[in-house]
C-alpha cells in the first residue's frame, strides 16, 4: 500500500523490456527482488553488509538473480561504472547523503536519456506530523530549516526543492508524484478491520498522486526525471 504509487510510476518507466536497473540505496531488496523477477537485470549497492545479506537471502528465496555490490554514493560511479545503467532507484538515500554530489554521481552512471527514480520525505508533512505529536518547537524549527532533522532521519525536501537540485544535476522532464498523502495519517485499526478499506485507501492515494496541490501534504516525494544530453 505504502509503495504503490511508487510502483504505478516505475513501471511506465520500466516500459516492458529488461533494464540494466542500479538500485542506489537499495537495502534489502524490496524493489530489486520484485525488478529481477519482473527480468531486469538488477544491481543494488549499499554500505550495510548486514542489508547486503537480507538481499541475498530474499533473492534465493525468490530464485532470482540480484547482484549486490558494497558501496555508497561517494564510489558509486568506481562500483557500477559510468554510462552502465538505464534506470537508477534512489529511494530513501537522499534524506542521509549530501544531496547534490548524489545526483551527480548518479547522473554519471546513466547512460543518456537514462531514468532515475527518486523518492525523498518531503519536508511539510514532517513539520505537520511533528505539531500533530504536540513536538511544536520542533514543527517550527523544521520549517525553513534545509539542515537533517538528525543523523538517523536526515534531510527533508520540498518539491521547489528537489526540483532545483535535480535541474542543477543535469536532469530533464521532471514528473513529480506525491506519495502516502493519507496512509500515514489513518489509523490502521480503520484500514485492518474494515474489509476493502485497504484497496480503497490506495485508489484514493492513486487519485492525488499527480494532483500538485497534495504534494506539501505528502509523506515523501516521487521524481521521475531524464539525464539529459
Ligand atoms: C531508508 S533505507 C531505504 C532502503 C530502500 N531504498 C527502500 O526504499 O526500501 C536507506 C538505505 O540507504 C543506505 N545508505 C545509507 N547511507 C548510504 C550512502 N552513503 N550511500 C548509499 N546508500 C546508503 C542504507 O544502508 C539503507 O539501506
Amino acid at each position: 500500500m505504502r509503495t504503490a504509487v511508487v510502483w504505478d510510476a516505475l513501471e511506465s518507466v520500466l516500459g516492458g523490456v529488461p533494464r540494466d536497473v542500479v538500485d542506489l540505496g537499495g537495502g534489502t531488496g524490496g524493489f530489486a527482488v520484485r525488478l529481477a523477477r519482473s527480468g531486469h537485470r538488477v544491481r543494488v549497492v549499499d554500505p550495510s553488509p548486514d542489508a547486503l545479506a537480507s538481499l541475498a537471502r530474499r533473492a534465493r528465496e525468490e530464485d532470482v538473480d540480484v547482484s549486490g555490490l558494497q558501496g555508497d554514493v561517494t564510489d558509486l560511479v568506481d562500483v557500477v561504472g559510468s554510462a552502465s545503467a538505464d534506470i537508477v532507484l534512489c529511494h530513501g538515500v537522499l534524506e542521509v547523503v549530501d544531496p547534490a554530489e548524489a545526483l551527480g554521481r548518479v547522473a554519471e552512471v546513466l547512460r543518456p536519456g537514462g531514468r532515475l527514480s527518486l523518492v525523498v520525505g518531503q519536508r511539510h508533512a514532517a513539520v505537520l506530523g511533528r505539531a500533530m505529536a504536540g513536538h511544536f518547537g520542533q514543527a517550527l524549527a523544521l520549517l525553513d530549516d534545509q539542515a537533517p532533522i538528525d543523523a538517523r532521519t536526515g534531510r527533508r525536501f520540498t518539491a521547489a526543492e528537489i526540483t532545483v537540485l535535480l535541474e542543477a544535476a543535469g536532469f530533464v522532464d521532471l514528473d513529480v508524484h506525491a506519495v502516502r498523502v493519507f496512509s500515514d495519517l489513518v489509523p490502521a485499526v480503520l484500514v485492518d478491520q474494515e474489509p476493502g478499506a485497504a484497496a480503497a485507501l490506495v485508489e484514493l492515494e492513486r487519485a492525488v498522486a499527480q494532483r500538485p496541490e497534495y504534494l506539501p501534504l505528502a509523506t515523501q516525494l516521487h521524481v521521475v526525471a531524464t539525464r539529459g544530453g
